[in-house]
């Protein structure tokens, strides 16, 4: 094997390195979505019986929101990928900033709260990696419903001073569908008295999953979905059991590995209208993709060619696969333009892309794209989940091994990332801090023996 990432400091952090090159077959497996997951675990708060949560990811997102209920006084049962939530003596109102700060979802309780409590004080989440992320839809919203909201010392304190402690329903109409927006909105309203409606609201089905979820508690929500949601509130919610929909960004993200390798595989379980535009543009650069069964997919790349994506709310290209599906781009024939329309600052992944011999340009959320014939191994950082997930693509189909770092961010959104694809034929390892003197990484890991004897162990 050839060598190519060479490590220049003694110690590394925990990194995988990645054999390029190593042609994928057999099924990749889909988790429960992640986005769904943590508004369901937020949406627990809304019931004082218990809720039985199926198909949860294990990701460290997901332990961030478990450790947010417990601090607010909920009690957490964990099996494998089901989560049982009793929420019936939350007392906290108040989220501390460590917490709220390390994962945005952690937003998605106020609503709850307000209801519940009614109270909340929640440090603003403030921007991020990949943009600034205000929170005004969302606060907007819930005075609209009669809630009054201040923001000291970025600090959001809200409270309902209604003698009945009742939220009122509203007509909202959000100048943005935001997906977290319409997701609080929707939590705060099914207790609050009368009828709420959400103009413009987000799409996404992970608003479907909630609102099928909050009316399987008793909710009255409908039109989740389309352009407009209507709520009528109710009295008090029940305990319920609920399975997580497939994640379509992971399940997006392994067309798109399936497509960068030039490898058949299948992926699922997915729902396939979930992934319209995802599809539909894999289709349009060369991809042969069709039903495998009732919730399978089964994809055959043949010459990729450059197609241009604008990322936009769902049933549009999401944001979450416009890094992965860059990588693409940087290996297909011809060129092709890629513009990044929901968040301002999502394109972390060029520099690295670049770094692997691509050839694109980025000018402001657009990035000019000329494909090359092929990558080549690196040292790689990613600095957003997506945009780790999209270099990891890109190590994938290179020529010679890579080294990437960024685990912090990948682990937030891809269970079991790694295992899943080296049992679908890559040659991954994960390592943890260890001394490297001027090592190169194909003098060590990635020799068949070692994943062989990896294999052999799981
Ligand atoms: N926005 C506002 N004001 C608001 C809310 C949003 O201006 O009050 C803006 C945002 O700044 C952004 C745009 O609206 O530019 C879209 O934000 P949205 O609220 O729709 O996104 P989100 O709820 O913060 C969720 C997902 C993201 C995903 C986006 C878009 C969760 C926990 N996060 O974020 O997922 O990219 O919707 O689909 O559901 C990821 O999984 O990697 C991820 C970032």
């Amino acid at each position: 094997m050839s060598s190519v990432a060479t490590i220049k400091s003694n110690i590394i952090p925990p990194h995988l390195e990645v054999k390029g090159g190593c042609p994928l077959n057999g099924v990749l497996k889909v988790s429960g979505a992640k986005n769904s997951s943590l508004a369901l675990m937020a949406a627990s708060l809304l019931t004082k019986e218990k809720l039985l949560i199926k198909n949860v990811p294990q990701l460290t997102d997901i332990e961030v929101m478990s450790e947010i209920l417990r601090n607010l006084g909920a009690k957490l049962t964990k099996t494998n990928n089901s989560i049982e939530i009793n929420s019936e003596s939350i007392h906290n109102v108040e989220l501390p900033y460590q917490l709220v700060h390390s994962l945005r979802a952690s937003f998605f309780c106020v609503g709850p709260l307000l209801t519940r409590l009614g109270e909340a004080k929640i440090p603003l989440p403030g921007g991020c990696n990949i943009g600034a992320r205000p929170v005004d839809e969302h606060i907007n919203g819930l005075k609209a419903l009669g809630a009054e909201v201040e923001v000291i010392n970025d600090v959001v304190k809200a409270q309902v001073s209604t003698k009945d402690k009742r939220l009122r329903g509203a007509n909202i109409t959000l100048k943005y569908p935001s997906v977290g927006a319409t997701e609080t909105i929707l939590m705060a309203s099914c207790l609050a008295l009368g009828k709420t409606t959400i103009s413009n609201p987000a799409r996404e089905p992970e608003i479907q999953d909630l609102a099928k979820m909050l009316n399987s508690m008793g909710a009255k929500v409908f039109g989740a979905g389309t352009k407009r949601i209507t709520i009528l509130g109710v009295d008090s919610l029940s305990g319920t059991s609920h399975f997580v929909i497939p994640d379509r960004i992971e399940a997006g993200t392994f067309l798109i590995a399936a497509a960068i390798t030039r490898s058949p595989l299948i992926i699922g379980p997915v729902i396939p209208n979930h992934l319209s535009a995802v599809i539909s543009k894999l289709k349009e650069c060369g991809c042969l993709i069709s039903q495998h069964g009732e919730h399978h997919l089964k994809i055959i790349p043949r010459e990729i060619s450059g197609v241009d994506i604008t990322t936009s709310p769902f049933p549009g290209f999401p944001t979450d696969l416009q890094a992965p599906f860059m990588s693409l781009m940087a290996t297909a024939k011809g060129s092709s333009k890629i513009k990044e329309r929901v968040f301002e600052k999502r394109m972390q992944h060029v520099l690295e892309l670049n770094k692997m011999g691509a050839c694109i340009y980025q000018e402001n959320n657009t990035a000019y794209i000329k494909g090359v014939k092929e990558l080549v191994g690196s040292n790689v950082e990613g600095g957003d989940l997506r945009s780790s997930a999209a270099i990891i693509l890109a190590c994938l189909s290179a020529k010679g091994n890579s080294i990437f770092t960024g685990l912090e961010h990948l682990d937030r959104g891809y269970e079991k990332l790694e295992e899943k694809l080296t049992n679908a034929g890559s040659i991954i390892s994960r390592n943890f801090d260890q001394p490297t003197s001027q090592r190169s990484i194909s003098n060590k890991i990635i020799s068949e023996d070692n994943i062989n004897t990896q294999k052999n162990a799981a």
